[in-house]
């Protein structure tokens, strides 16, 4: 059966992180919003020029250019035997659109994942990330640093830090989700909508493999 999942929670809860092993260890193309958006802007895509200013500011980019983009990557052969939504979607807006294209294509999720951590944690991992803009690894200067300074391990790339890790930016982007992102975990919480019951809060204090493991025993039961 089809596995289609959506990674929610605040900036620096290490979704991106858990998607890419979980998405690699069942075979399902990882679509990040964020990775394709910071793709579109390093391609100097219209869509990248446009979506530039919003991610610059921490902002989010507008419902109606991201729900086409991710409209356009779901159609893509790989995702016809489901996906991990990384980051999408983030507003009411965004999840109306998905409910109405899964509706259309007789389609479900099976499980949101609310990765969930306090502002303090979240704050020191986005300080220190490092990241590969060649290859998308991501790196933490202290809890997960590469093997030579400055040196992506997978593919020799040089490590770079996003510029919306920045301090002032983080908090905007922190700020952005408690109004416009929080929400979902209502709308696929305990109660609410039709969506309701699909959540699951994972603990994202833990180490990496911590929660690697939180995530699989969700994902069994
Ligand atoms: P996006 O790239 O999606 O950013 P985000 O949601 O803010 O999430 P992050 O990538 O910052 O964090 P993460 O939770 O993935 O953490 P990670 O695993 O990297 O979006 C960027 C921008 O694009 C947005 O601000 C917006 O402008 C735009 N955008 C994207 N999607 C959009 C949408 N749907 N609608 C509108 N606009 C959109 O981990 C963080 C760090 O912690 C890393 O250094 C990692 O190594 C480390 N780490 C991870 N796990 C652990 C652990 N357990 N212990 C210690 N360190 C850890």
């Amino acid at each position: 059966m089809a596995l289609r999942l959506i990674f929610l929670g605040p900036p620096g809860a290490g979704k991106g992180t858990q998607a890419k092993r979980l998405a690699a260890a069942r075979s399902i193309p990882h679509v990040s919003t964020g990775d394709i958006l910071r793709a579109e802007v390093g391609a100097g895509s219209e869509l990248g020029a446009k979506a530039k200013e919003y991610m610059g500011r921490g902002e989010l980019v507008p419902d109606d250019l991201v729900v086409a983009m991710v409209a356009r990557r779901l159609a893509q052969p790989d995702c016809g035997n489901g996906y991990l939504l990384d980051g999408f979607p983030r507003t009411m807006g965004q999840a109306t659109a998905l409910e109405a294209r899964l509706a259309e294509h007789g389609e479900t999720i099976g499980q949101v994942l609310y990765f969930s951590a306090p502002d303090d944690v979240l704050i020191k991992r986005l300080s220190g990330r490092r990241v590969c803009p060649d290859c998308n690894a991501n790196y933490h200067l202290e809890t997960m640093p590469p093997r030579n300074d400055g040196v992506c391990d997978k593919c020799g790339g040089k490590l770079i830090q996003r510029e919306d890790d920045m301090p002032e930016t983080v908090r905007n982007r922190l700020k952005v989700y408690r109004a416009q992102t929080r929400e979902l975990i209502g709308h696929y919480g305990a109660t609410g909508s039709a969506q309701a019951g699909l959540l699951t809060e994972i603990d994202s204090t833990g180490t990496v493999g911590e929660i690697a493991d939180a995530v699989a025993r969700s994902l069994e039961n």
